[in-house]
Parts: structure tokens; C-alpha cells; sequence
């Protein structure tokens, strides 16, 4: 990892899954973040740019063009396009977010493009992710879902993180808030 004053910046890589290859963001990519973040089944959960705004194709282009390369190199994390190897098709998006690097803790946040869900696609990406971070030596890995976010939390625990509890009115949506549900991975529970 390079050290940037007190921050660090992970290593810039693609990570190869049995089904998947996650890469960096590029510019043909952009129909297809737009077409999935507008969909209202991610919308519901992920409130893209933010509670009450709606998602415009600027948001696409700029998210593949600035804002998901400059997470890495701001130190904040690593973004990943995740591709089906078979077609190249874009399938969601992986990302390790919210570095804490005095603690070496970190998140997991993801979505899968409607085209996609239900084939565990989202799950394959999570483990290769959260394996990885703790090769990085990451100490604790964390996902946060809606707790009325079945799917999601669904994911967590087939990517083998334990549940710890609840952070109540944590998440603003486009609807109210939500509380989330806190799961984790350590080193320790790979044994
Ligand atoms: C949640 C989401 C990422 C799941 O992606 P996916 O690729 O369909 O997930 P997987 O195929 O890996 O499914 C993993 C498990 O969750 C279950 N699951 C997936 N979606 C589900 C749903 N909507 N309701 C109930 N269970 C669901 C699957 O059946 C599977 O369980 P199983 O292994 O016991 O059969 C996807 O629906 C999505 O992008 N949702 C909108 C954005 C979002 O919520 N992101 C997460 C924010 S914390």
C-alpha cells in the first residue's frame, strides 16, 4: 500500500471470481450504471446521490469517469465494476468503503444490476472482496443493510459475516429513515 501523509492507498487490482472479474470503472460502463441505479428496486435501498434527489446520467458519467477512481486515490476505498466473464457484461458494482486506516476497518457495499439478481453474483463478490481486504490486512470487514433489506442481509451471511446487531435511524432513504443491520467478518472467523 502506498502512504499518502496519514492516509493509505490500496493497490489498484482486478480480482477473478469462478463467474466474475472485478475491475476499475471505465467509460462503457455508463448505460449501465445508469440504467441500474435508476432502477426503483436499488433506489428503495440506496438513495442515489442522496434522499430525494433523483439519479441523472451526469451522476453515471461522473461516477465512472472521477468519483470511483478518485475513492482509491483518495484513500477512501476501492471501487469495482463487477463483469460476468462469459459475455463482459456488467453485473453490479463492489466497493470496499469507508476505510478507517487507524483501525484497519472497512466496509463492503455493493449492488447488483436487475439484469442480474438471484444468481449469487452479489455473494461471489462480496467474499472475493472481503477476503481481500483482509489479505490487506484489514482486522474487521463490515456490511450495513436496511434490516427490511432481505436481500441484502441474505448476502451478508452467505458471505460469512455474523450479525452484531442494530444501529437504530442510521440510514436516510428516499422513504424515512432506516435502521441497519450490522454484520462483520475478522480475520479469526476464516480460521
Ligand atoms: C441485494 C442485492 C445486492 C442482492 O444481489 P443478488 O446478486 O441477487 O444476490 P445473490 O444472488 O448473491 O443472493 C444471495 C442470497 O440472497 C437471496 N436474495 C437475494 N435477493 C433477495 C430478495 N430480494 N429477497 C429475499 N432473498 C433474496 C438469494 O436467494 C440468496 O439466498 P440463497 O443463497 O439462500 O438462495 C440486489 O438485490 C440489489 O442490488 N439490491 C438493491 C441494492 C441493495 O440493496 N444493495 C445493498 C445495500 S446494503
Amino acid at each position: 500500500m502506498t502512504t499518502t501523509h496519514d492516509r493509505q492507498i490500496l493497490p489498484s487490482v482486478i480480482l477473478e471470481t469462478e463467474r466474475l472479474r472485478l475491475r476499475a470503472f471505465v467509460e462503457d460502463d455508463i448505460d449501465d450504471v445508469y440504467a441500474s441505479c435508476t432502477d426503483p428496486g436499488l433506489q428503495r435501498w440506496i438513495p442515489l446521490p442522496g434522499p430525494g434527489v433523483p439519479y441523472t446520467r451526469e451522476e453515471a458519467e461522473a461516477w465512472c469517469r472521477e468519483t470511483a477512481p478518485a475513492l482509491r486515490t483518495g484513500g477512501d476505498g476501492q471501487q469495482w465494476a463487477m463483469v460476468e466473464r462469459a459475455t463482459g457484461r456488467l453485473v453490479g458494482s463492489m466497493g470496499l468503503v469507508r476505510v478507517q486506516w487507524a483501525a484497519m476497518n472497512t466496509e463492503v457495499g455493493y449492488w447488483t444490476a436487475p439484469w442480474s439478481r438471484g444468481r449469487g453474483y452479489a455473494t461471489e463478490g462480496a467474499v472475493a472482496v472481503s477476503r481481500w481486504a483482509l489479505e490487506q490486512g484489514f482486522r474487521r470487514v463490515e456490511i450495513k443493510a436496511a434490516t427490511g433489506n432481505t436481500g441484502s442481509r441474505r448476502v451478508a451471511e452467505r458471505a460469512g459475516f455474523t450479525l452484531e446487531g442494530v444501529e437504530r435511524s442510521a440510514m436516510p432513504l428516499h422513504e424515512g429513515r432506516a435502521d441497519l443491520a450490522v454484520y462483520s467478518l475478522l480475520p479469526t472467523d476464516l480460521g
